[in-house]
C-alpha cells in the first residue's frame, strides 16, 4: 500500500467500532466496546487515533491528572506496524501535555517491540507489578519518563 497521508487526530465516538476491531485484534485481554466508550466522559482523557490515507490505524489513550500522565493503551494495527505510526502516537501525547512532569505506564515484560517503543522515547523501567497482567498470566514491567 502507497501511503500519501498519515495524521493524528483526535478520536470521537463514532470512530469506536474501528478502533474495537484494532483492539481486540491486539491483545488477548482487550478492553471492551463500552470501557472504549467510557473514555470520552473521563476528565483528562487524551485519546489520539492515527490515520494512513484516513483509514484508522491505530490510536492511543493516556490520562492526565495534574502533571502525571499515564499511557494507558496504545495499538497499531499489525499491517501498519513498524512505520514509525506508534512514535508518532507517543509524540502527539507527549506534544499535548508540555506541563506533565512525569510518564508513565505498565507493559507486559515480554512485550518487546512495546518496550523498544517506549525506550526510544526516553521510559525507563522502574519496578515490576507481580502477575499484573490476566490471559496470559505475567508480571507487568512499570516505566517512567520524566519531562
Ligand atoms: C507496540 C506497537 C504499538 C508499536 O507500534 P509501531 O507503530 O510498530 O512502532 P514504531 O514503528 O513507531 O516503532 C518505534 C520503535 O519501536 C521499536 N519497535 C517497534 N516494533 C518493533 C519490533 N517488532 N521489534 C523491535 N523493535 C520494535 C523500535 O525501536 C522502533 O524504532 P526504530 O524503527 O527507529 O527502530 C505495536 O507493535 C502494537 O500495536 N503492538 C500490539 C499492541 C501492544 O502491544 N501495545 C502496547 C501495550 S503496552
Amino acid at each position: 500500500m502507497e501511503i500519501n497521508k498519515i495524521e493524528i487526530k483526535k478520536c470521537d465516538e463514532y470512530d469506536i467500532e474501528n478502533i474495537f476491531i484494532i483492539e481486540v485484534n491486539c491483545f488477548d485481554d482487550p478492553w471492551t466496546m463500552s470501557m472504549l466508550l467510557e473514555e470520552f466522559k473521563i476528565d483528562g482523557s487524551l485519546f489520539f487515533k492515527c490515520l494512513v490515507n484516513n483509514i484508522i490505524a491505530g490510536y492511543i489513550i493516556a490520562r492526565v491528572v495534574f502533571d502525571e500522565v499515564d499511557i494507558i493503551n496504545i495499538a497499531i494495527s499489525e499491517k501498519f506496524r513498524k512505520l514509525g505510526l506508534g512514535g508518532k502516537l507517543i509524540e502527539a501525547v507527549i506534544k499535548a501535555t508540555k506541563n506533565a512532569k512525569i510518564y508513565s505506564l505498565e507493559v507486559r515484560e515480554t512485550n518487546y517491540s512495546a518496550i523498544k517503543l517506549y525506550e526510544k522515547y526516553d521510559f525507563e523501567r522502574i519496578g515490576v507489578r507481580k502477575n499484573y497482567y490476566t490471559n496470559p498470566k505475567e508480571d507487568g514491567l512499570i516505566m517512567i519518563r520524566r519531562n
